[in-house]
């Protein structure tokens, strides 16, 4: 049978990233061009020099996707973008070289959110890796629905039930900051680079998680979660002792902090996995890198705990590929009108 092939573009936000996706899950290329230095000394991602740096980045990182896949453009069956949520500006330039592509080919447009991607970047074949879904089965990997997926990036914490794909049911998400932006803010405060995730994970290494014992928001019986009263807390005692601080304090203020992170997000996880008969609990987004969160909730959960490598676990087209194929062979096309939406959501 032929391979379907998508060029997928993402730029919702401070990646600059194209692919090139066979049959939904074959990854035949996967450029990220990331701005993580540009953005550093703003200890977050400015807008406007992540638009700008957009421009200068997305011709080039298509054509390398093109390239490196051995394909030319008449190769391909469809081109992918995301279109939403982010921040405008970078959505702007991805959705525009997209349609600018698939106008100029006569290739059908598709157009994806990017937290729905961030769910099928478990549906790309991956070399084995931790606890990675079985590598056979062609369609959705072995993975059977409803499937409970936590999607935890630096804009968003959601828990949503999958129950097929397209359908999914919101069960909650976080009423103040993001786990990742929780991350990032920590970060900060402890003087760490942006951004903060890997930073802390890297500082936490050295610590004891029960050094400190920060407070956890359970919210009740709710699927909801709120992160700011942690981060106040860390701001507290960083304020208490010493400003940054340094040595086995960072660490064990680094340790505390990502232990009581983990703890709610696992807790809540693996609780409504089995509320709701989940067959597998599906990890997604950038925090979902966390080694701390994977072993924990692995631990935990009554049903295998999936989570792609890191780099499909942060900002990627390859994800958005392995979506668009599922909404490309569903009949879905985007209209040349297609804009893009800051404030997307997935339910
Ligand atoms: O999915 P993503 O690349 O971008 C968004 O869609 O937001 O997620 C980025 C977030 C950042 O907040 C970053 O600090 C966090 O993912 N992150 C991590 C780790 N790696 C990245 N957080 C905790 N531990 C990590 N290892
Ligand atoms: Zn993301």
């Amino acid at each position: 049978m032929a391979v379907t092939r998508i060029l997928a573009i993402e730029t919702s936000c401070d990646e600059t990233a194209a692919a090139v996706i066979g049959d939904g899950r074959r990854i035949l290329s996967n450029v990220v061009a990331s701005q993580v230095e540009l953005h550093a000394r703003y200890g977050g991602v400015f807008p406007e020099i992540a638009s700008r740096a957009h421009i200068e980045a997305i011709v080039p990182v298509i054509e390398q996707a093109m390239r490196k896949a051995h394909l030319g453009f008449d190769d391909l069956d469809a081109v992918a973008v995301t279109y939403g949520p982010g921040l405008a500006g970078s959505l702007l330039v991805g959705v525009n070289a997209a349609k600018g592509l698939a106008l100029g080919r006569s290739l059908p447009l598709v157009g994806i959110n990017h937290l729905e991607a961030h769910i099928y970047a478990h549906w790309l074949e991956v070399e084995s890796e931790g606890a990675a879904p079985p590598p056979q089965a062609e369609s959705g990997r072995g993975l059977v629905f409803p499937l409970l997926a936590l999607i935890v990036s630096g804009g968003h914490t959601e828990l949503i039930l999958m129950h097929g794909h397209g359908d999914y049911e919101y069960l909650g998400g976080t009423l103040d900051d993001a786990a990742g932006e929780a991350f990032d803010k920590v970060g900060r405060l402890l003087g760490l680079p942006y951004p903060g995730g890997p930073e802390i994970q890297k500082a936490a290494q050295e610590g004891n998680p029960a050094a400190f014992r920060f407070p956890r928001a359970w919210l009740e019986d709710s699927y909801d979660f709120s992160f700011s009263g942690l981060k106040t807390a860390v701001l507290r005692l960083v304020q208490k002792y010493s400003d940054p601080p340094q040595g086995r304090l960072l660490a064990d203020l680094a340790a505390s902090f990502q232990a009581a992170v983990v703890d709610v997000l696992s807790a809540k996880t693996t609780r409504a996995a089995e509320e709701f008969d989940a067959t597998a609990v599906l990890l997604c987004g950038g925090v979902s890198a966390n080694q701390a969160l994977r072993a924990t909730t692995a631990e935990r959960a009554g049903v295998p705990v999936y989570y792609p490598p890191p780099i499909l676990c942060t900002d990627n087209a390859a994800m958005v590929g392995a979506c668009a194929h599922q909404r490309f062979t569903s009949g879905e096309r985007a209209g040349w009108d297609l804009d893009v939406v800051p404030g997307l959501r997935l339910v």
